[in-house]
């Protein structure tokens, strides 16, 4: 069994899945893991770029498992499946992910859950895919080599989210997980330092939207 680390392993036990496409697969290890532990019955592990592709044909060989992973050298989801119900983006940038998507988002209509990953740019990602139609549906946070990993599973659906659900997580902000909590604790703190700091370095611009920020996130500690 491959180690999974903290961020994979809660990714794992998100998976309600028959068939996963699981995009970016690098190494292979989460969807290797799913395979392993029947939490799927096929996968399709996709990447675009020569040297994480072999060293993921590689690993699926090693593990005797090219009956039920099938590596594709392909870029994103245009090379998606009619079998596919749950396609996982880990492990990049918010943009790049949305970017993946929309791309092809013609393709998404049978899928019934997208798990994303994203690094960055949560608001967007969020904001993104209910415009593609998808809500959510569940929502956890990790923290693992002082990175706070939000990872949010997605369903069709035409949920309406506020301006606060975009930014915090509908369903973080309501399960209000210690992690979640002092994630947000720590950004009152950085921007009371620039604020109390560096007030005379800042632009009259960026202190208003610091001083509104931190209103923000008041309001859901
Ligand atoms: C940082 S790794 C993340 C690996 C793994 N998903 C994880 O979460 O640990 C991102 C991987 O995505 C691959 N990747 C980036 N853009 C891609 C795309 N458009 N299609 C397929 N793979 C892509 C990269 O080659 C890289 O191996």
């Amino acid at each position: 069994m491959q180690y999974l680390s903290k961020r994979l392993s809660v990714i794992h036990d998100m998976v309600n899945s028959d068939v996963l496409m699981d995009v970016g697969s690098d190494h292979g290890k989460l969807i290797i893991s799913l395979v392993r532990d029947n939490k799927i019955r096929f996968g399709y592990a996709v990447e675009n770029k020569s040297g994480p592709y072999n060293r993921l044909v590689e690993n699926i060989k090693k593990e005797n498992l090219l009956d039920k992973i099938t590596p594709m050298f392909s870029d994103g989801i245009t090379d998606l499946k009619d079998d596919v119900d749950t396609i996982v983006i880990a492990g990049m940038g918010g943009f790049t992910i949305l970017g993946i998507l929309e791309a092809h988002k013609e393709k998404l209509s049978n899928i019934k859950h997208i798990i994303v990953d994203p690094h960055n740019a949560l608001k967007d990602v969020r904001k993104g895919l209910a415009n593609l139609g998808f809500s959510i549906a569940d929502e956890n946070i990790v923290y693992e080599d002082d990175i706070y990993y939000e990872i949010i599973d997605f369903v069709p659906g035409h949920e309406k989210y506020s301006d606060e659900d975009y930014c915090f997580g509908p369903i973080l902000k309501k399960k209000r997980d210690k992690t979640f909590l002092t994630k947000w604790a720590e950004r009152i703190d950085e921007i009371d330092s620039i604020l109390d700091y560096h007030m005379d370095d800042i632009s009259e611009e960026r202190k208003t939207s610091l001083q509104e920020e931190r209103k923000r996130i008041s309001h859901i500690l």
